[in-house]
């Protein structure tokens, strides 16, 4: 199966739903606060795309219950909203979200801190943060897939923390999910060639002790030894003008979160 390539069109509406997905998180990042739980965020984000076209993109993909995910401090990915889970000072919360709009997608994330939290768990937020904008920046035609993977991986390793490697970033287009993955690891050089067009939503899963996962149900992933663990992703096309994230303006520039 080949990896697709989006004509200028396509972008732009893969970018409309990108704009919607970047308003939410965006807002949601301001908005929570402690004594705030998860079902509370998923009700505003609710709120927020009453009026817009297209459609929350989880809802209802393979089960999945709510529009947003929610991954508190140990959890990884796929933490589900709940009104019992209620969020305190010095927890960190990963708000995932995406978009269908016209029949494309876009996917993004954000590790969100509750007022202070600790030096250590900071720098796990700024660590990841600055893997997806160095993964980000080799999203460049003529570079190759190994080469996004190991921009996460080595500078994660270098600061003492770890990828997890049972989820994994993917392409995006007409599907959430598309050809092809990209491990938060890999070798550079190796792996499919990057061209204009290709889209890939980004998304370094790191945890600040061992990379090992543990499944709670069906839906959440924790580390298994119960360190912290954050999440940011991006919706990143390759062009020739170099790497456009999809879910935000174009107006905004500098890190990517
Ligand atoms: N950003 C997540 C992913 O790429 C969102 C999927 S959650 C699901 O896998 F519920 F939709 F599966
Ligand atoms: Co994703």
């Amino acid at each position: 199966m080949a990896i697709h390539l989006r004509s200028a069109e396509e972008l732009e509406k893969m970018h409309r739903a990108g704009l919607i997905v970047y308003e939410v998180l965006t807002a949601l990042r301001s908005a929570v606060k402690p004594g705030m739980t998860t079902m509370d965020l998923e009700k505003l984000t609710e709120e927020k795309i009453a009026w817009q076209p297209g459609h929350a993109a989880f809802k209802g993909y393979r089960g999945y219950p709510c529009m947003l995910c929610t991954s508190v401090n140990s959890e990884i990915v796929h933490g589900i909203p709940s009104p019992r889970r209620r969020l305190r000072e010095g927890d960190i919360v990963s708000i995932d979200f995406g978009m269908e709009v016209d029949g494309y997608y876009a996917d993004s994330a954000v590790t969100v801190p509750l007022g202070k939290i600790r030096p250590e768990v900071q720098k796990l937020l700024d660590v990841t943060r600055e893997s997806l904008d160095r993964a980000i920046d080799k999203m460049r035609s003529g570079n190759r897939l190994g080469d996004v993977g190991h921009a996460v991986q080595s500078w994660v390793e270098e600061n003492g923390f770890s990828v997890v490697r049972e989820f994994v970033g993917h392409g995006i287009g007409t599907r959430m999910h598309d050809e092809p993955n990209l491990p938060n690891y890999g070798e550079e050089g190796r792996g499919p060639r990057l061209q204009e067009g290709m889209v890939i939503a980004i998304e370094p899963m790191v945890n600040a002790g061992r990379p090992e996962v543990r499944m709670r149900g069906e839906w959440v992933a924790e580390t298994a030894d119960g360190s912290p663990s954050a999440h940011f992703e991006h919706t990143v096309a390759v062009t020739a003008n170099g790497p456009w994230i999809l879910t935000r303006p174009r107006e905004v520039t500098g890190p990517s979160w």
